[in-house]
């Protein structure tokens, strides 16, 4: 296949030229960064991993009518999508309290929250991604009241039906960052959920023994990371039937 045109090289993942009009290939790399990238580091087979957790929850998000940016994956690495306008707002949900609302607010690592938390954060790595409120968005332009609506209505719609299927296959959702974008079609403006939805941003807990199954492992140093992201694979079914084989493999194999 003919190189496509490199459009975009984040931490996590990059951005090609698609084949056609408002289309593009994601490629997920191996390469693994924490707190605003003063960490880094790879984690072998996880483009590969994360390629096949996206593809598998946004078709099953679109099953249930949250619209997503994903097409189809093209092979162990990339995916094909549709392009948006990245609202430049990461989406935090909470469930369970770790990470940075722990520490902000002192509640134990661990503790179920009165209600899910639905946090903001302007997408900025210069300014670390700072946490805003919905005021600031609106007021700045970043999003609508509108897009706001829809973005708070599709999240907590995402959260609830993520919560169940993880909870179906004995992990506890504690938290995740999603991003959305708009799309435009003929004349219609969608907001669609672009992006990622894998360990790298979620928070997976083992439901019955609390192990972290998730990003966690890398950016604590608990070890095991590859076969974290892999067990979360097995149990959504979707890991090829020989594990761990082949998941440097070529990245057109199917
Ligand atoms: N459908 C889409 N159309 C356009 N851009 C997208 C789409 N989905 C995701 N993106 C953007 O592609 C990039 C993915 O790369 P990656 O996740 O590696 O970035 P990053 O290093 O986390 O940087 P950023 O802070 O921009 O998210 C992100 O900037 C993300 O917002
Ligand atoms: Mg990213």
């Amino acid at each position: 296949m003919a190189r496509r045109r490199q459009l975009y090289e984040g931490k996590a993942k990059i951005l090609f030229e698609g084949p056609e009009p408002g289309t593009l290939v994601q490629y997920f790399k191996d390469d693994a960064t924490a707190f605003n990238a003063q960490k880094k580091g790879t984690i072998t087979g996880k483009g590969v991993l994360n390629n096949r957790i996206s593809e598998f929850l946004m078709i099953k998000l679109a099953e249930i009518n949250v619209p997503t940016h994903f097409i189809r994956r093209l092979n162990m690495r990339e995916q094909l999508i549709k392009e948006v306008e990245i609202i430049p707002i990461e989406v935090v949900v909470r469930n369970i309290a770790a990470g940075s609302i722990a520490q902000r607010l002192g509640i134990p690592e661990g503790t179920r929250l009165p209600r899910s938390i639905v946090e903001y954060y302007y997408k900025n790595d210069q300014l670390n991604d700072p946490m805003v409120a919905e005021e600031h968005i609106t007021a700045f332009g970043w999003a609508t009241p509108q897009d706001m609506d829809d973005i708070i209505h599709l999240t907590l719609r995402i959260n609830d039906f993520l919560t169940g299927l993880f909870l179906g296959v004995g992990i506890t959702l504690v938290d995740f960052k999603i991003e959305f974008g708009r799309l435009y079609e003929n004349e219609d403006m969608r907001i669609v959920l672009a992006d990622e939805i894998s360990p790298d941003n979620c928070r997976l807990w083992d439901a019955k023994t609390n192990e972290k199954m998730d990003k966690d492992r890398f950016r604590r140093d608990l070890g095991k990371i590859e076969e974290a992201y892999q067990e979360v694979a097995r149990r959504l079914g979707i890991l090829p039937e020989a594990g761990a084989r082949d998941m440097k493999g070529p990245e057109t194999m199917q």
